[in-house]
């Protein structure tokens, strides 16, 4: 019988992440302060994030170790296996190999911990009672309330409208491990009045729930705020993923041809990519794909411009590729890809080469995601299914090309609490949201006039 599953020893954990910083060939464009439009200095950050994170967000170090108390949880379901899609293949008929890394064994259910692990370490160190955040699916909520139980941190989520409203179960989850959490835009905060009066209807977006956990914890001296993607040493807590990939890999005797994520703040594309792209700065030969929807296709249609993170203007301004911070992405079922911006180191290795970027609609993305719960019998989240589906199509391409190829995708989270959009698809309720051109053109002549 062929090997389909391929596990890691705890022992084998790596004990680093990996900063792709190190190994850019040119620096990333400094953040701007939202007020002054000066670069950011590590003081001015202090206020929301702990200065370890502060110091990580900063280094060009290449290897930052991973605290054992991190290890130690990390431990409760890494090393996550990488698994051989082999029926998807036969179904395919193709003589390509398809991996995938199963970041849906972790306890919330996707890569998030990875990171909401760290980020409650680090705030608990600073003597932070408190995190407040964001959650578009709530997988990046229900992953930070799990890591405040472990540290003895309260937790308050602000989450999406439209997914607080398709997703209750993940609302549950996160009270289970003792946070709580709001719909977006919400009464707690000024901004989310403000949101509240001028747009009663709104579905709400990531930029605006940042916006006001940023307000939350700015005005609490006794809270931090969390981001569950974009920043740079989101993107290095993620390299835990690419790390164990590469040690798969050495240890079966392959090597990808092609590493697929997708992409909504950039952070499981990160994790998954970044140890392979820095092989490919060194000369491997690789095709590395971020996929995002086409109802918001930052990476594949926004200008690589200097924009604020969120609605409120009130983080860093941060050079990326971006639809423009008021831009409000169409109601789609896969709501942790609803953002207007990307993740700065990601958009750098797109701008640079090292990445191609492509984008798909969400009925031919469930399409993906149904073949491969029938063949694999796992449930995607909506947002995997758009590295599924990327996966897929080049395993065709590999058969029509008669190449034996490795593909891998990075398989960031399971779907069963997404259930309710696999049965809006079933019921032909899913709508191909073209790109909103005109929106988007609006929203981009709200980008900041920077002066670098
Ligand atoms: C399962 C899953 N995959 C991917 C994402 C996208 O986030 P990122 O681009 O930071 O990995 C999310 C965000 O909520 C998610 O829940």
């Amino acid at each position: 019988m062929e090997q389909i599953k391929f596990y890691l020893s705890e022992q084998e954990i790596p004990r680093k992440w990996y900063n792709i910083q190190a190994d850019l060939p040119h620096p990333v464009p400094p953040y701007l302060h939202p007020l002054t439009g000066k670069p950011v200095k590590p003081d001015d950050l202090l206020a929301i994030f702990p200065p370890q994170l502060i110091e990580q967000e900063m280094t060009q170090e290449r290897w930052i170790d991973i605290p054992e108390e991190v290890l130690d949880i990390y431990c409760l379901w890494r090393p996550t296996p990488l698994m051989r899609a082999r029926r998807l293949e036969k179904a395919l008929k193709t003589p390509a190999k398809i991996y995938f890394k199963y970041e849906g064994a972790s306890p919330a259910g996707s890569h998030k911990p990875n990171t909401a692990i760290a980020q409650a370490y680090y705030n608990k160190l600073a003597g932070k009672k408190r995190i407040t955040t964001e959650t578009g699916a709530g997988q990046w909520g229900s992953a930070l309330a799990l890591a405040g139980k472990f540290m003895g941190i309260e937790i308050t989520v602000y989450m999406v409208r439209v997914s607080y409203e398709q997703k209750p179960y993940r609302r549950l989850m996160m009270e289970t491990w003792g946070a709580t959490c709001y719909s977006s835009p919400s009464d707690r905060t000024n901004f989310g009045r403000k949101i509240l009066r001028e747009h009663p209807d709104t579905l709400g977006t990531l930029g605006l729930a940042i916006s006001e956990a940023v307000e939350d914890a700015v005005n609490h001296e006794d809270t931090n705020y969390g981001l569950g993607s974009v920043l740079n040493h989101v993107c290095l807590h993620q390299t835990i993923v690419g790390e164990e990939l590469l040690l798969h890999f050495k240890k079966i005797g392959e090597y990808p041809d092609v590493v697929i994520g997708c992409v909504g703040g950039g952070s499981n594309f990160a994790g998954a990519a970044f140890p392979f792209i820095r092989d490919k700065i060194h000369g491997k030969q690789i095709d590395i794909i971020a996929v995002e929807p086409a109802a918001c296709p930052t990476l594949t249609k926004g200008p690589y411009a200097y924009d604020y993170g969120d609605m409120a203007k009130t983080t860093p301004i941060m050079q990326m590729f971006t639809l423009g911070h008021t831009f409000e992405p169409p109601g789609i079922h896969a709501g942790g890809l609803r953002y207007h911006g990307m993740s700065p180191l990601v958009s750098m290795v797109k701008q640079e080469g090292l990445i191609e970027a492509r984008s798909y609609h969400q009925n031919p993305v469930f399409e993906a995601a149904v073949l491969f719960a029938n063949c694999e019998a796992i449930i995607p989240a909506p947002e995997t299914a758009h590295a599924i589906r990327a996966a897929i199509d080049e395993a065709v391409k590999a058969r029509e090309e008669g190449k034996e190829k490795v593909i891998l995708f990075n398989f960031s989270g399971h779907g069963l609490l997404d259930l309710a959009s696999y049965d809006r698809y079933y019921s032909k309720k899913l709508e191909d949201f073209e790109y909103p051109d005109e929106e988007v053109r609006r929203a981009l002549g709200d980008l900041p006039k920077v002066d670098v």
